[in-house]
């Protein structure tokens, strides 16, 4: 089989189409997922790229913050993820320490994700500090996807969830950044929470997909975390969350539904019974 100039012989959306995608204008829809049962939805509606974010932390683990996920974590998540979606480009989360004590630390553990897990590339947060890991990554055949802008790893830094990148300053080290970490061969960055317009400062500076969440309509892509575009966390409502369902609300109706009719010995009824 030959491999090689050509990504049509690959079941899954690769690191090149993303790229092609960005050239063509054509923008890149990504979702986190955490579950086979998700994966195969977002599959079969069309996501080009699925992140088992770290978010899992909050989402799925009830912790206040992301630092407490673990490689194991996130290597059960994406093992799910690999087996209920075929299409999408799978990219998993490398939690907090897992990655900065050393490029070295940074490939062993990146490379442990990938090969027990199956997915296609990893992300990491931060600028400077991980650019000789994204290189030792990508030049070892690994793909990663940079994070800038807010990154909830360093939340104990900064102490709050605040927009990034809104002093001239701070827009400035976000902007090197990005073009620090596609030198290093990161091969897409995820921008978050920063000002449109320095969202399309750094989309039109680098030759690689900006993937926006809070960074404006300009970026190459957008991703959501699953659970808030469909309305299933409803106590988190920053402004570039759009709702497109109110699924906690359907679920709390048929769950009370289903209780009464318990109760009152409506379900189940002859034809539900054996
Ligand atoms: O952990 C996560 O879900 C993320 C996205 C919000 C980009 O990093």
């Amino acid at each position: 089989m030959n491999y090689v100039g050509s990504d049509a012989e690959f079941r899954h959306i690769t690191t090149m189409r993303l790229k092609k995608m960005k050239k063509r204008g054509e923008k890149i829809a990504c979702l986190t997922a955490y579950d086979a049962l998700t994966a195969g939805l977002l599959d079969e509606a069309g996501i080009d790229l699925i992140l088992i974010g770290d978010s899992l932390g909050n989402i799925v683990q009830g912790h206040e913050t992301t630092i407490p996920v673990t490689i194991e974590d996130i290597i059960y998540h994406t093992k799910a993820v690999v087996k209920g979606a075929k299409r999408p480009m799978i990219v998993a989360d490398m939690p907090f320490m897992s990655y900065q004590v050393s490029p070295e630390e940074a490939f062993r553990n990146a490379g442990r994700i990938m090969k027990e897990t199956g997915c296609n590339a990893i992300k990491l947060e931060g600028g400077k500090l991980v650019v000789d890991a994204i290189e030792r990554l990508t030049e070892a055949g690994i793909p990663a996807m940079g994070h800038l802008g807010l990154t909830p790893q360093s939340i104990n830094i900064f102490g709050s969830y605040r927009a990034r990148g809104r002093s001239e300053e701070e827009a400035k080290k976000i902007y090197d950044d990005a073009l620090m970490l596609e030198k290093a061969g990161a091969f897409a960055i995820v921008l978050e929470k920063i000002p449109a317009e320095l969202g399309k400062k750094i989309s039109e500076a680098i030759s690689i997909p900006t993937i926006g969440i809070g960074a404006g309509p300009h970026c190459d892509g957008q991703i959501l975390v699953y659970t808030d575009m469909l309305g299933l966390t409803v106590d988190f409502n920053p402004r570039f969350v759009r709702r497109y369902a109110h699924l906690a609300d359907q679920i709390k109706s048929a769950v009370i539904n289903f209780s009464d009719d318990v109760k009152n010995k409506e379900f189940p009824n002859l034809d539900e019974s054996y």
